[in-house]
C-alpha cells in the first residue's frame, strides 16, 4: 500500500507506483486529500500518468492536529482491512506522518522514502514529521549519504538503505516532455527569475514577508520575476502593491514547473524539491530559508542558502546571476531509485 496526500508527494510516488506495476506487485494507492485543487493534485496525476487512487480520504485543509487526526481515523480501517506487506510513505508532509503512525499501530510494516533528511529546525512542521516517521518506520530509504549519517547518529542505521532520489527518477523521465511546454512563451517572458514561496515561516509573518517582497522587488528592477503563487500565499500578498515586473500566476503543474525552472536565470524559493531539481538542471537556486534538509544541493549542487535577509538575498543574487552553472548528479541520483526501492521491498516479501 502506498499513501500520498500533498503536492510534493505526487512526483515521489509516481515512479514507485509505476515500478510496482511493472514488477506486478499488487498495490493499493491511497490519497488522503490533504491537497485537493486541480492545480495542487489532479494535474500531477494526469501529467505523471499515476493511476487513479483506490481510495481518497478527502480530508482537506485543517489545523495540524485536526488534519493529522482525520487522516488517521479515515485510514485506520483501510490499512487494517488490507493488511499490506508494507505501507510505503514518502516525504515529510502531515499525510506521511498520519499514515505511518496509523500503520505501525495496527502492526503493518512501514517503509519511508526520503528518510534521514534533517534541517535541525524543529519550528518546521516537516522536521517533526521527518523525525517521527523515521523513528517509527521499519525500512528507511535514504536519498543521499547525508541522510544515512543523520540516521546513524540517531541509532537507526540498521534500518537504513541508501537508494537515491525518487524525485530525480521523475525528473529524468519527464524532462524532455516538460521543456517542450509553451508556458514561457505564453507568459511572454524572456529573461526571468522564478519565485515560489509557501513556508509558514516566510508567508505567515507579515514582517518577514515584507522583507522578502522588498528584496524581490529590488531584483525585479533588473530581472523579470515569474511567481506561481501557492494558495497559502495568495491572500497574504494581496496587501502588497507588486510591480508589473513581478508576474503572479496560479500554481503550475509539474511539467510547467520544470519548464519554468529549466529556462530561468535563477530560482528563488523556499521549496525543498526545487532545490534538488535546480541541482539536476544546473540552475542557480537561492533558498529563502535559514537552513536546508538537503545539504547535498549546496555541497554538490547549485543551491545557496540566503534566508530572508534582504542584503544577503541581493548580494548572492548579484554573485550568481551572470555565472555559468553546470548540472550535477549526486551519488545514486540516477533515475533508478524507485527500482532499488521496489526490488528491496520484493526481496523482503519473499
Ligand atoms: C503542505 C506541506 C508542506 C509542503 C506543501 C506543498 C505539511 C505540514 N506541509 O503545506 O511540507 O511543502 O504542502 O504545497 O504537510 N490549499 C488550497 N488547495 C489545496 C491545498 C491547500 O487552497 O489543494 C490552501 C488551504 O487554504 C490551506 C493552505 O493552502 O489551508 C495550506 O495547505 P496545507 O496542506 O495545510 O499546507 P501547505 O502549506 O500546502
Amino acid at each position: 500500500m502506498i499513501v500520498a496526500g500533498a503536492r510534493p508527494n505526487f512526483m515521489k510516488i509516481a515512479p514507485i507506483v509505476a515500478e510496482l506495476e511493472k514488477m506486478q506487485v499488487k498495490n493499493t494507492l491511497v490519497h488522503t486529500g490533504q491537497h485537493y485543487d486541480q492545480a495542487m493534485s489532479d494535474s500531477f496525476f494526469e501529467e505523471l500518468n499515476i493511476k487513479l487512487p483506490d481510495f481518497n480520504l478527502n480530508i482537506g485543509s485543517d489545523t495540524h492536529a485536526r488534519q493529522t487526526a482525520k487522516i488517521m481515523e479515515a485510514f485506520e480501517p483501510i490499512v487494517t482491512e488490507f493488511n499490506p506487506s508494507f505501507l510505503v510513505v514518502v516525504g515529510d508532509v502531515n499525510s506521511t506522518l498520519a499514515a505511518a503512525l496509523t500503520a505501525v499501530k495496527v502492526g503493518v510494516k512501514v517503509a519511508h522514502v526520503e528518510a534521514g533528511l534533517r534541517s535541525f529546525d524543529k519550528t518546521m512542521p516537516e522536521e517533526i514529521n521527518r523525525i517521527v516517521v523515521d523513528h517509527i518506520s521499519d525500512i528507511l530509504f535514504a536519498p543521499s549519504q547525508d541522510g544515512v549519517v543523520n540516521l546513524k547518529n540517531e541509532g537507526l542505521l540498521n534500518k537504513t538503505e541508501l537508494v537515491g532520489n525518487v524525485m530525480v527518477d521523475t525528473l529524468t523521465q519527464h524532462l524532455n516532455s516538460a521543456i517542450k511546454r509553451p508556458i514561457v512563451s505564453e507568459l511572454g517572458v524572456d529573461r526571468y527569475g522564478l519565485l515560489t514561496l509557501h513556508r509558514p515561516s516566510n508567508v505567515d509573518d507579515k514582517e518577514v514577508l515584507k522583507d522578502l517582497i522588498e528584496a524581490i522587488i529590488e531584483i525585479s528592477k533588473t530581472l523579470q520575476i515569474v511567481f506561481p503563487c501557492h494558495p497559502r500565499t495568495k491572500d497574504k500578498i494581496k496587501e502588497f502593491n507588486l510591480p508589473k515586473t513581478i508576474k503572479v500566476i496560479d500554481p503550475v503543474s509539474y511539467f510547467d514547473s520544470i519548464a519554468l525552472q529549466s529556462a530561468a536565470k535563477v530560482v528563488l524559493t523556499d521549496s525543498g524539491g526545487m532545490q534538488e531539481e535546480c541541482t539536476i538542471l544546473g540552475v542557480p537556486c537561492l533558498t529563502l530559508r535559514d537552513n536546508t534538509e538537503r545539504p547535498i544541493t549546496v555541497s554538490e549542487g547549485t543551491n545557496f542558502i540566503v534566508g530572508n535577509d534582504k542584503n544577503k538575498i541581493l548580494s548572492t543574487f548579484n554573485q550568481v546571476i551572470n555565472k555559468e552553472f553546470k548540472a550535477s548528479v549526486p551519488y545514486l541520483w540516477d533515475g533508478q531509485a524507485s527500482k532499488r526501492i521496489v526490488q528491496s521491498l520484493v526481496e523482503k516479501m519473499e
